[in-house]
């Protein structure tokens, strides 16, 4: 019945034996892996690569269309499974179940309507829309035809997306009038236009109707996705075969912050990354046919991408997709849809779960769960206290919890156990997938060896969905991954190796925030914060959070100290708002005569993460500072 998973590890045995072999023998183990996929021409070569420039190159020379692998090839034993279960913000509106005919069908008639509006092959089209199903259907009518597609997170401000538009010069955008989240309507096309008043060169916006929120359609350049549907419906619905993608050729961008400077664009290419979400995605949560797997991340973030849509759609597997939020209309939201729809995998981030326990056990009362087969845990540290929640009032102790330790430039998750294969070890991401090598280093990129030891996390062998550029800017690339430790996958973690050779993750060791799961870095914070007409300077660090892991402090000077503070605090964070969008938002902000700084004027951050963790004994040595009396003051003012 259904698909099976050549590649499916299933025994401890299993799992030891196919690492050992990825390392022997990389080439032979991948193209065993890539064999059950379908490819339209086979490669030349498994693997060429070298991370000095980098350039990787998997599976060169081979030809395919990854929405082939994902639709296509299901049709004929899966057609009538559900591919998609779509369950709405507002439990009272209906859900909708869409088979792989269905979406298969869906996703030929946007194709169509992509191509009628001219987007052709290599342009890149921005997504900026809510979690509805013709979102999935956007993302994979892009992949069909074979244009880039950068998908842009619906609480992102108008200021980001023009910056991520006018960086890959996307002509097209498709979006929605609003979105349902929680209580809010979020008016998307209007955040659209705002953006669009700075790039010109949009040719085409699609918008779909959700909310029936009143908007502004520009004559030209703005049409509506269900008279375009109309239109290919009056051609008689043509078919739109897939068009032949080369294994390199580019899937989608996806921006994400680092340490420095505006966001950059992950580049991802269609080979390797079909071939590592997928392979990932039935071994790690041990997919079997017919499971229905819950995903509750949004397809704005690397997680959606990955492990709602390409790689369970890989599999063949039923994927369902929540529009709305953990906590709306009330706590238990999360198992009204695991009872309802006998959920068999749920994976999810420690911030909601984290969230969800401030509720107290009320919520899961009356709630069948015993559907539940695998737990997941996914986009930073889970501190022991929300596993061991998880794992006994969720899994009821029955279930094995995976975390998997990934990132926007992985492609897919590298470091995991595997669902009841591997063990699991709270706090801990555990064992490297097979195909995956990781490495401790010291700061000068030495090599430590053994286990009970920490360092800085690499990787020291591609994987097939390796990061191979940031868009137009490979020197960034190279410069930020590639260049810190030569020869290495540099991924800016901590990392601390046990004596079993477990790894556990213990957070960023660059000026980068994870706050709820999301990555912000501390110098766009800044930036945002600068751009107010009354701020002289900002230092921004993280402290720990409760609920979102991290939240944001930023130490402000202010010109005028004299008007009202709070006002001042809510216009800064007003301003934070615009230029980048609420998940920025600093959680606390400190108003300063001066910050810490050296003699040549080096801002002395770590004085004021500890400041703000409030781990005021251990300041360390302040009298290199220019004017030491500062950090008193500070001290003094923390709030
Ligand atoms: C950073 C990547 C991968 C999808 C979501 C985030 C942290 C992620 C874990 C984990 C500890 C984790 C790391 C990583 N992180 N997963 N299981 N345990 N830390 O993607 O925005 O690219 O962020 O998230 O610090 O570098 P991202």
């Amino acid at each position: 019945m259904g698909l099976s998973y050549p590649y499916q590890i299933g025994t401890t045995e299993e799992y030891h034996a196919a690492w050992k072999k990825s390392v022997d023998d990389p080439e032979g183990f991948w193209a065993k892996v890539a064999s059950s996929f379908l490819w339209r021409k086979r490669w030349d070569s498994v693997l060429e690569w070298n991370f000095k420039d980098p350039d990787i190159k998997w599976f060169k020379g081979a030809k395919l269309n990854i929405t082939e692998n994902c639709l296509d090839r299901h049709l004929g034993t899966l057609g009538n499974r559900p591919a998609i279960i779509w369950e709405p913000n507002d439990p009272e509106e209906h859900h909708r179940i869409i088979t792989y005919r269905d979406l298969h069908h869906k996703v030929v008639q946007f194709a169509n309507v992509l191509k009628n509006n001219g987007v052709k092959k290599g342009d890149c089209v921005c997504i900026y829309m809510g979690m509805v199903p013709e979102l999935a259907v956007a993302v994979l009518a892009c992949a069909r035809l074979g244009a880039i597609h950068s998908v842009v997170f619906g609480g992102f401000s108008a200021q980001s997306i023009a910056d991520r538009l006018q960086d890959a010069m996307a002509n097209y955008i498709i979006t929605c009038d609003g979105a349902f989240r929680g209580n809010k309507v979020i008016p998307l096309k209007s955040v659209i236009d705002d953006a669009l008043v700075q790039c010109r060169f949009v040719k085409k916006v699609i918008v779909l109707t959700r909310t029936h929120t009143p908007i502004s359609m520009i004559k030209g350049r703005d049409v509506w996705w269900d008279d375009e549907i109309n239109k290919v419906e009056t051609m008689g619905n043509p078919d739109f075969p897939a068009v032949e993608m080369d294994a390199e050729d580019p899937l989608f961008i996806l921006y994400t912050s680092g340490s420095t400077g505006k966001p950059k664009g992950v580049v991802h290419t269609c080979g390797g990354y079909m071939v590592y979400t997928t392979y990932s995605f039935v071994n790690v949560f041990q997919y079997k046919p017919g499971d229905i797997h819950f995903c509750t991340a949004d397809i704005g973030w690397i997680t959606g991408h990955s492990y709602i849509l390409y790689g369970p759609l890989g599999a063949g597997a039923t994927s369902l997709m929540f529009e709305g939020v953990p906590t709306w209309p009330n706590a238990s939201r999360f198992w009204d849809i695991v009872d309802k729809f006998r959920v068999n995998i749920l994976y999810t981030a420690p911030t909601a779960i984290r969230s969800l326990m401030g509720y107290g056990l009320g919520p899961l009362q009356n709630h069948d769960l015993s559907s539940l087969k695998v737990l997941g845990s996914v986009g930073e540290p889970i501190n022991e206290e929300a596993w061991h929640w998880f794992s006994e009032n969720i899994g009821k102790g029955k279930c094995p919890v995976v975390d998997t330790w990934w990132q926007t430039e992985t492609g897919g998750i590298l470091i995991s156990n595997m669902a009841g294969v591997t063990p699991s070890k709270p706090s801990y991401a555990t064992l490297p997938l097979p195909g995956v090598q990781p490495m401790l280093v010291d700061e000068s990129g030495n090599e430590i060896p053994g286990n009970d030891v920490s360092g800085n996390l690499c990787i020291k062998f591609p994987w097939p969905s390796i990061i191979r550029t940031t868009y137009g800017d490979h020197e960034r690339c190279r410069n930020t991954y590639f260049a810190t430790y030569p020869e290495l996958y540099f991924t800016g973690d901590g990392c601390y190796r046990d004596e079993q050779g477990n790894y556990r993750i213990t957070g960023r060791v660059d000026d980068v925030l994870n706050v709820s799961g999301h990555r912000i870095g501390t110098a766009e914070v800044e930036n945002a914060i600068n751009m107010h007409a009354g701020v002289v300077e900002s230092a921004v660090v993280g402290y720990p959070h409760d609920i979102k892991g991290q939240g944001i402090y930023a130490y402000v000077v202010y010109s005028n100290t004299h008007g009202d503070e709070e006002l001042s605090r809510q216009d800064i964070m007003q301003t934070v708002t615009r230029i980048i969008g609420p998940i920025a938002r600093p959680d606390k902000i400190q108003f300063v005569t001066g910050l810490p700084k050296t003699r040549s004027g080096k801002i002395m951050r770590r004085i004021l993460r500890k400041i703000a963790e409030l781990d005021l004994d251990n300041l360390g040595d302040t009298s290199t500072l220019l004017d030491p009396a500062v950090v008193d003051e500070i001290k003094n003012g923390r709030i």
